[in-house]
């Protein structure tokens, strides 16, 4: 997974859906299955890129199942794709199987819930860059919030496949425990686990868990965590750890911050709303540092990222 292999074979392409099931008070779990083309691009997809659904003509849920805080944007029009990342992709067979973690919060979400095994859904992708692994690492860091999850997760089960030299340890945060798109109840499982993520102890990762309000895992930041780590394993030659962010932007700047002021390779994957995902309406720009110069330029969060070189984003004083 170098910088430079990045797949150029996006492509619109049909994806049936294996499973749509609800894991969480507003997650859900999707499961669909890419043949022939797409299975080939979808196959070579990496970490962190990305694909923009059509979910125009699914339909809406009752209105009795809609949350009456979304009923009036449930009647909204889904003229635009919209950008979802892959929690997992396994090529099997021929065909490529993928898995989508979701989180229902406007009217393309809500459509997705009514999608049945058997239906097909309209996929373009695979999107942006992705993560990548520079020379010389032996530690990798992934740090998550909320529904950062899903490309972290991918980046993980990439990493232990591919990069088995790697040590790697994951930092797992969110607001409260309903804020994890995980299956099964956490806060059972963390007990039985010693606050190891089920989802990243499968590959064999150390994890920490922490929400703000002290509802599962460690009371407090995901960020003071992963201080304590840097500060516990401050002999480790800085120039060999990797940190790989997903998460809400204050977390994502923290991480950053942190990770500059220790000289510390860091990727963050970054969101913003997209219209086009192709590179070709601009709406996703995010400001970015030239190299050794006090000027600054936008990027486009689609075509250039959504992984950034943190050193590289301007981020809010
Ligand atoms: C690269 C990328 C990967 C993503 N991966 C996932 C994923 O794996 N799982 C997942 O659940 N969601 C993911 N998202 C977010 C997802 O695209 C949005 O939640 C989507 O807009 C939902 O569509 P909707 O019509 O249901 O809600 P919308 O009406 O489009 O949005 C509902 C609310 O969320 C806000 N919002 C939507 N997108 C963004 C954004 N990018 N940044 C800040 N606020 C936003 C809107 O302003 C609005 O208030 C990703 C976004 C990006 C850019
Ligand atoms: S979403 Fe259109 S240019 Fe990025």
């Amino acid at each position: 997974m170098c910088r430079t292999d990045a797949a150029s074979d996006k492509g619109r392409f049909s994806a049936t859906i294996t499973a749509n099931v609800k894991i969480g008070e507003c997650f859900w779990r999707m499961d669909m299955r890419f043949e022939d083309a797409g299975g080939e691009a979808f196959a070579r997809f990496r970490p962190g890129q990305f694909l923009q659904i059509d979910a125009s003509d699914a339909a809406l849920p009752a209105l009795e199942s809609i949350p009456p805080e979304l009923r009036d944007a449930a009647q909204r029009k889904v003229l635009l794709r919209r950008p979802f990342s892959f929690a997992e992709v396994t090529p099997q067979n021929g065909a490529t199987m993928a898995e989508l973690l979701y989180c229902v919060v406007g009217p393309a979400s809500l459509r997705m819930t009514t999608l049945r095994h058997g239906d097909t859904v309209d996929i373009v992708g695979p999107l942006g860059n992705g993560f990548w692994v520079p020379e010389g690492k032996r530690t990798a860091l992934l740090v998550v919030g909320g529904m950062g999850v899903p490309p972290i997760r991918c980046l993980a089960k990439t990493l232990t496949a591919d990069y088995g030299d790697l040590e790697t340890y994951a930092f797992v945060g969110a607001k409260t425990v309903g804020a994890f798109p995980f299956e099964g109840k956490l806060d059972e499982v963390s007990e039985q686990l010693g606050f190891s993520v089920p989802a990243f102890a499968r590959f064999g990762i150390p994890s920490v868990l922490t929400t703000d309000d002290g509802s599962a895992g460690a009371q407090g930041f995901v960020t003071e965590h992963l201080a304590q780590w840097l500060d516990d394993n401050a002999d480790r030659p800085k120039e060999e750890t990797i940190i790989y962010a997903c998460g809400p932007e204050p977390m994502l700047a923290a991480v950053a911050k942190m990770a500059i002021e220790r000289d510390i390779d860091c990727q963050v994957s970054m969101e913003r709303r997209m219209a086009c995902g192709i590179g070709l309406c601009q709406s996703c720009a995010i400001e970015c540092r030239v190299p050794d110069s006090d000027e600054t330029v936008y990027k486009l969060c689609c075509q250039d990222g959504p992984v950034f070189d943190a050193r590289n984003v301007v981020w809010p004083s």
